[in-house]
């Protein structure tokens, strides 16, 4: 059904994978069989079935063949009933985009007859999605992957797997193999409509699994997915096609591929029937929306267009890439609506030489400048922003150009992080003369200042009346509820129950730093 690399590995020579050698001792490894697009090989102890494995130079190139849009997928049926009876636990680390994925995930096993659980000792089958973006995050994974050791050896039948953006990374995979060769399947983004197939393989043939395409062109339409509460994302694009030196994103998430925007309109039209409150359209840079369509002329302004017309209280999106960011788009948000005022815009830094370095195609001017717009067609536009500190040569000078663009762009929010180089980018192989202490210390300046600037904003908003989707209680206190307001601030406020998924006027009376709290006005009927 689906195209993709099945690039049949080399152990003894690496091919294929340019440091295999560096976890492997390959004269272990022994061919077992050898069938089209599927080797099995025996590795310390255990077969290894590989139908494919990650390859950057295959994931790097980009392809103009045609995308195909299948809607025919089924289980097969022998696996239909398979998990009746058998209980799933995943993990999921990273963006949104691996949350939505791990929904996809449940669906396929919920329609197996698998139920979740959330003591993962109880379950028979574990997955841990995982994140690539810094070194930490896969961490993490291995960390946890010692601690599963131990329960897959108490209970020899649970069958264990790794998915997500690691699986995609060359290194990782051999690692894996390598060093926690009791996992049972690896599989990659590009294959988690395998999955029925891939338990299939792995509980028959008892052999660790090994399925990752690079290189990926086609979309997968009706796939199952398990959506919860009130607020739902749907992707709109999948893949990157920008490269910024320092991101594994490209490898891991294969071309840029936009969904028709018929079926991404059915989509959100359902979902409003079923009565979701919130959709939350995904993709890495979701303003690149359309620039593959060959056959019409329809990109993210006009998509968002045709989502003000749609009967469904908030839409916002995730991410939006600033060199993509084009006049049409800041004209139709300015039409407001159910189009919230929020938008997210990634910066990674404020210094032009170091936005170079990082190829994010635009300049410091450029920026400030698309924020101008922003601010002026879209009445009280809320921005939060992604910040890289420590990009390699980032000197003292260029880090104050960070602070200062912060200062003038007036952030609610932003996520930032230290630099961490990723294997097979072009930034891992720069030259990094910034000491560890520096970086640690431009993160904590950048940190309060960021602090500093959304008390600020927030200490504005005393005395106003915002509209907040409740969600449900606060954490810490079930006389609490919390929701979220248009803008994505958390509110807190007292209320009965009773008011959960539905919206409520809150005047604010008080301000945090990372939250605010207000008493209900009175309920915002209008936008029910
Ligand atoms: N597509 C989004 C970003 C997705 S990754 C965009 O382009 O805006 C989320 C954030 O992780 C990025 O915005 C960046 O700030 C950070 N990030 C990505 N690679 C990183 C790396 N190698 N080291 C540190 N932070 C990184
Ligand atoms: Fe990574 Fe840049 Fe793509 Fe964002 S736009 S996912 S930072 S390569
Ligand atoms: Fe991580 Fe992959 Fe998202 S690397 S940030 S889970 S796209």
């Amino acid at each position: 059904m689906t195209k993709g690399n099945h690039n049949s590995p080399d152990l003894k020579s690496g091919k294929g994978s340019k440091d295999f050698s560096k976890y492997f001792d390959f004269s272990d490894a022994k061919v077992i069989s050898e069938e089209e697009g599927k080797i099995t090989y025996r590795i310390k102890g255990r077969n290894v079935q590989i139908n494919s494995q990650p390859d950057y130079k295959e994931g790097k190139r980009r392809g103009k063949e045609e995308i195909e849009v299948h809607y025919d997928f089924e289980i097969p049926e022998e696996m239909q009933n398979f998990g009746v009876d058998k209980y799933y636990h995943i993990t999921t680390y990273g963006c949104q985009m691996n949350e939505h994925d791990t929904e996809t995930m449940k669906g396929l096993l919920e329609q197996m007859g698998y139920k979740s659980v959330d003591d993962r000792n109880h379950a028979d089958l574990i997955l841990l999605n995982t994140c690539a973006i810094r070194e930490n995050a896969e961490d993490k994974v291995f960390g946890e992957l010692g601690h599963l050791k131990n329960l897959k050896i108490e209970k020899p039948g649970l069958l264990l797997g790794v998915c997500g953006c690691m699986s995609q990374e060359e290194g990782v995979v051999n690692r894996i193999m390598s060093k926690h060769g009791f996992v049972d399947m690896i599989f990659g983004t590009h294959n988690i409509h395998r999955l029925p197939h891939l338990i299939k393989e792995a509980v028959f043939s008892k052999e660790l699994v090994v399925e990752v395409w690079s290189k990926e062109g086609d979309i997968i339409e009706n796939l199952p997915k398990k959506r919860e509460g009130m607020r739902a994302w749907v992707n709109i694009m999948y893949g990157c096609d920008k490269f910024c030196t320092y991101c594994i994103v490209p490898f891991t998430r294969g071309k840029e591929r936009s969904r028709r925007p018929e079926d991404v309109i059915a989509e959100v039209r359902e979902l409003a029937r079923q009565g979701f409150k919130e959709v939350t359209l995904l993709g890495q840079n979701v303003n690149a929306y359309g620039k593959d369509f060959t056959d019409i002329d329809y990109t993210f302004g006009n998509l968002m267009d045709d989502m003000r017309l749609i009967d469904i209280p908030r839409i916002r999106f995730m991410t939006s890439h600033p060199r993509d960011f084009d006049d049409k788009l800041i004209e139709v948000l300015g039409k407001g609506g159910n189009l919230v005022e929020h938008i997210h815009l990634p910066v990674q830094s404020g210094s032009t030489a170091v936005l170079k370095k990082m190829s994010r195609k635009y300049t410091r001017e450029a920026y400030l400048e698309l924020v101008r717009k922003i601010k002026i067609s879209v009445p009280n536009a809320v921005l939060s922003t992604d910040i890289i500190v420590g990009f390699p040569g980032e000197t003292d000078e260029q880090f104050e150009d960070t602070l200062s663009l912060v200062r003038e762009v007036g952030y609610d929010m932003a996520y930032t992080f230290i630099y961490s180089p990723r294997e097979g980018t072009p930034a891992a192989a720069m030259e990094d003369n910034v000491p560890m202490s520096v970086k640690s210390e431009r993160l904590q300046r950048l940190n309060d200042l960021i602090k500093e600037n959304s008390r600020i904003i927030n200490d504005r908003m005393l005395g106003e009346v915002v509209e907040v989707l409740v969600e449900g209680e606060s954490k810490n206190n079930s006389e609490v509820l919390s929701g979220r307001s248009r803008a994505n601030k958390l509110v807190h406020f007292e209320g009965p129950k009773e008011l959960i998924g539905t919206f409520v006027k809150v005047r604010i009376t008080d301000t945090k730093t990372w939250y605010i709290k207000g008493d209900i006005v009175a309920e915002a009927a209008a936008v029910h």
